[in-house]
């Protein structure tokens, strides 16, 4: 059977006797094994994204780095992974920061992010030697140059630019547009950019921008792009600045549902390239190195989030809700974003949509809802539900609400699953209190 939502699954995936598989593994035998809910990740799936990612950038500029996103999905495992793929790693806190050092990710490919760092984190950061600290503000700028005047070395810098280029998507994941907590406004940017080269302890090697996510079009790339090369080429003139890394940042979208399909890396590293060579123009020595932060498309495709079906209220005219044993505590991004999702049956993965239910959790909210009226076969209590495109911004945003012990985390390889994170228990939250 050819399930057109089949190609929102893992690459792996396959309905076999109205069973889904996924790289092998038959679900149902692995949520008896490892309980629900459950989040899984197809090492493939993973693998074929990273190198897509950097062998299409890499074809069209030979002088670009792919840093993974980490805020997307974060565990030692997945980082290992990410540091043999060849990718750096784009950080925005110090237990990110963390997490890579203990994974042994090398520290000179990890780019540090974020709007507000503390004094701390700042300190870990050039204490690790990570490569980059991407300035976000003022107060960061002169909070680092303290921290890195009592080193030897110098620290390497990008600034972060608030392009005012409005990137179309949610307002909550709009970050390059004016309103914005993030970045250097362009009208105070010249300013810092003098501040930086002054700076004894600090290099500026180049400048940063992220619009928002998940972004279905190149314009909004284009428009900022060509906004900020410009300002870096009157910043050339002024301060004599040499831009030596360009970042565009992330955001590039993924398919969550089969109707709303997302472009293709090849689109966004066409659209990127070719916008920045117009922008550096004739004549430039040496291009800059283009540094691009995907995360959400190189993890959401590779994880499946699994539920069991508990309790079912029908209210006749109206609506009927099956209720999982997860739900908001566990993917946060309905009830915040409105995002939109589709589900497999995966103990009746090829049977005929006869119903249209909403797929609600188990949290104690009104607003904890996963799927609204999605069609799918008769739901029994411990029918298997398989949520695709689940592998971004779920777990990492993920809470102890309602004190529910977050899942566990499975990675799938053609050599059998691995338990990448073990399922919570009541103890773990107990722990951190004072009895
Ligand atoms: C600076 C920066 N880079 C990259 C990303 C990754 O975005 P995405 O996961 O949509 O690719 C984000 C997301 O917030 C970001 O803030």
């Amino acid at each position: 059977m050819n399930n057109p939502l089949l190609s929102l699954f893992p690459v792996t995936a396959q309905v076999k006797d109205d069973r889904l598989f996924i790289a092998g593994q038959d679900i149902v035998g692995l949520v008896r094994r490892f309980g629900t809910p459950l989040y899984i990740f197809d090492e493939a799936t993973l693998h074929s994204q990273c190198s897509a990612f950097r062998d299409e950038f890499a074809s069209l500029y030979p002088r670009s780095r792919v840093l993974y996103a980490a805020k997307a999905f974060l565990g030692q495992g997945l980082a290992r992974m990410i540091a043999d793929e060849r990718l750096g790693m784009d950080v925005v806190s110090g237990g990110e920061l963390s997490l890579a050092h203990k994974a042994g990710f090398p520290p000179e490919r990890i780019h540090f992010h974020g709007n507000n760092k503390g004094r701390e984190e700042l300190e870990l950061a050039l204490t690790l030697g990570v490569g980059r600290v991407v300035v976000d503000n003022f107060h960061e700028l002169s909070l680092l140059e303290e921290i890195a005047s009592r080193r030897i070395a110098l620290q390497n810098i990008l600034l972060r630019i608030s392009p005012g280029v409005d990137p179309h998507t949610h307002s909550h994941t709009s970050t390059g547009v004016t309103d914005s907590k993030f970045g250097f406004l362009m009208d105070r940017a010249a300013e810092a950019v003098g501040l930086a080269m002054d700076s004894p302890h600090l290099h500026l090697v180049g400048l940063h921008f992220h619009l928002g996510s998940p972004i279905y079009d190149v314009e909004p790339y284009q428009e900022a792009i060509a906004r900020v090369l410009a300002f870096a080429t009157e910043m050339e003139r002024k301060f004599n600045f040499e831009l030596r890394e360009f970042s565009p940042g992330g955001g590039f979208a993924v398919s969550y549902t089969v109707d709303r399909p997302a472009p293709p890396p090849s689109y966004y590293a066409q659209g990127i390239v070719s916008a920045l060579r117009r922008g550096m123009g004739e004549g430039k020595s040496e291009e800059p190195w283009l540094i691009v932060e995907p995360g959400r498309s190189i993890v959401a495709r590779a994880g499946v989030a699994l539920y069991r079906v508990g309790t079912r209220k029908e209210i006749p005219g109206i609506r009927t809700y099956v209720s999982v044993d997860g739900g908001m505590g566990d993917n946060i991004r309905p009830a915040l974003y409105d995002s939109a999702y589709q589900a497999l049956v995966a103990n009746k993965a090829s049977q005929e949509h006869r119903e249209t239910v909403t797929i609600s959790g188990k949290f104690c909210e009104s607003g904890d809802v996963l799927i609204r009226d999605i069609p799918l076969p008769p739901l029994s209590p411990g029918d298997i539900i398989a949520i695709p495109v689940s592998g971004a911004y779920s777990i990492p945003m993920s809470s102890n609400y309602n004190a529910n012990p977050r899942p566990a985390v499975v990675l799938l390889t053609g050599q059998g699953p691995k338990l990448w994170r073990r399922r919570e228990h009541y103890q773990d939250m107990a722990a951190l209190e004072e009895s």
